[in-house]
């Protein structure tokens, strides 16, 4: 079936629910046996998905969106996790041991960075920043005792696109575990495992919630590394809340549109940018001539809603006076909702193998999905304020 199909589907059984479209959401902590030989017997099982022990090891509502989401990967198996940086804190640690080396892409997400550098270092894990378009190269950064390789595709702020098959390729011939922040594609736009990817990871707070108004973690695995990752998850006493899952599984169902959305008003809100006189350059590997563009199409089937854009030489008095009185777009922190955002960030506070030599205002956006027009017409707003200021000056 195609995604479409399945993210509308997967994680519920009407026909098992009193003939109810949506499945129930399970508060539980305790869960009872009723004899000694079932009490035995769940402590063998425990770990198995789909099996009730105890609430923090997972109920049906977690099992559901596990279900959904592995299915739609083509993984072997999902761990539910509190955020999605709780999430990739769990895959990194499944997969790390004192001892170990790490290669971390440049342009992953600021706090994994924090994590590695703070959390992993301090248990004598060894982590070494890798140039996010490497691609093949990286064969000569591994070293032997690396044990993971962490890609993050797109690249948080600066949207650098990974040749993954060329990473993975080079990390199996060295029994090397690769892990990959997969939020901005979702499962429907693309598929790590299919390009030898051993785990996929989702701040499903993003698109897959999609309504801001829930914290959601997801690490979906192949057969592999799934024990492992399931264990660490228990081991850590991780666990998300059901009513936070259940937003995960609502969201689903809309994702497919939703996301359709955010990708065309994406590009042409790209295009309409790139236009601008107030702009350098737009940072979307869904536009032609971007730099990721070519890896883009090749493994991709889609892009959603989040871009960068180089300003041009602005002041920092310039650039708040555009956002400070922007109408639609917010400004805060996340993506992936249904409601537009844009954000002034700073790259080179985040980059050690590489440099980020862009002197002027990089802005983020995330396009939501309000009207295209009315988008542009705050947008245009916001660009008088900017070239005001300059004039000023
Ligand atoms: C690329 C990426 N990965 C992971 C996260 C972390 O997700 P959460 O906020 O659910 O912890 C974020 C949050 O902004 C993100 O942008």
């Amino acid at each position: 079936m195609k995604s479409d199909t399945l993210a509308t589907h997967l994680g519920r059984d009407p026909g098992k629910n009193h003939g109810i479209v949506n499945p129930p959401v399970y508060h539980a902590s305790t869960v009872l046996f009723p004899t000694v030989e079932k009490l035995k017997e769940t402590e063998r099982r425990r770990l198995e998905p789909g099996h009730t022990h105890y609430g923090r090891m997972g109920t049906p509502t977690s099992f559901a969106l596990e279900e959904a989401i592995t299915t739609l990967e083509g993984g072997h198996g999902a761990v539910t996790a509190s955020s999605g940086l709780g999430a990739i804190c769990l895959a990194l640690t499944a997969c790390l041991k004192s001892g170990d080396h790490a290669l971390i892409a440049d342009t992953a997400y600021h706090p994994t960075r924090t994590f590695c550098n703070e959390v992993l270092s301090k248990y004598g894990v060894k982590i070494d920043y890798y140039d996010p378009l490497i691609g093949a190269g990286i064969e000569e950064l591994i070293q032997g005792n690396t044990r993971v390789i962490f890609m993050e595709s797109p690249g948080s702020l600066t949207f650098e696109v990974q040749d993954v098959p060329a990473i993975t390729q080079a990390a199996k011939k060295h029994g090397i575990t690769t892990m990959i922040d997969n939020t901005w594609a979702t499962p429907l736009f693309f598929n790590p495992l299919d390009h030898g990817v051993d785990i996929s990871i989702h701040a499903a707070t993003k698109y897959i919630v999609g309504h801001a108004d829930a914290m959601l973690g997801i690490i979906v695995a192949n057969q592999r590394t799934y024990p492992t990752i399931r264990n660490n998850a228990v081991r850590f006493g991780q666990s998300a809340g059901p009513d936070d899952i259940y937003l995960g599984l609502r969201g689903l169902r809309t994702l497919p549109t939703r996301l359709r959305h955010h990708q065309d008003q994406g590009l042409r809100l790209a295009k309409w940018l790139q236009k601008r006189s107030e702009v350098i350059k737009v940072l979307h590997p869904g536009l032609e001539g971007d730099q990721g563009h070519t890896l883009w199409k090749r493994d991709f089937s889609g892009a959603s809603g989040l871009f960068g854009v180089l300003l041009n030489d602005y002041t920092d008095t310039a650039v708040a006076a555009m956002l400070d009185g922007l109408k639609l777009f917010g400004m805060g922190y996340s993506w992936g909702g249904f409601e537009s955002l844009i954000l002034p960030v700073q790259p080179a506070l985040s980059r050690s193998a590489t440099v980020w030599s862009a002197q002027t205002p990089l802005l983020r956006i995330h396009v939501g999905l309000e009207s295209l027009q009315d988008l542009t017409a705050d947008l245009e707003e916001g660009f008088n304020r900017l070239n005001d200021d300059k004039l000023k000056g």
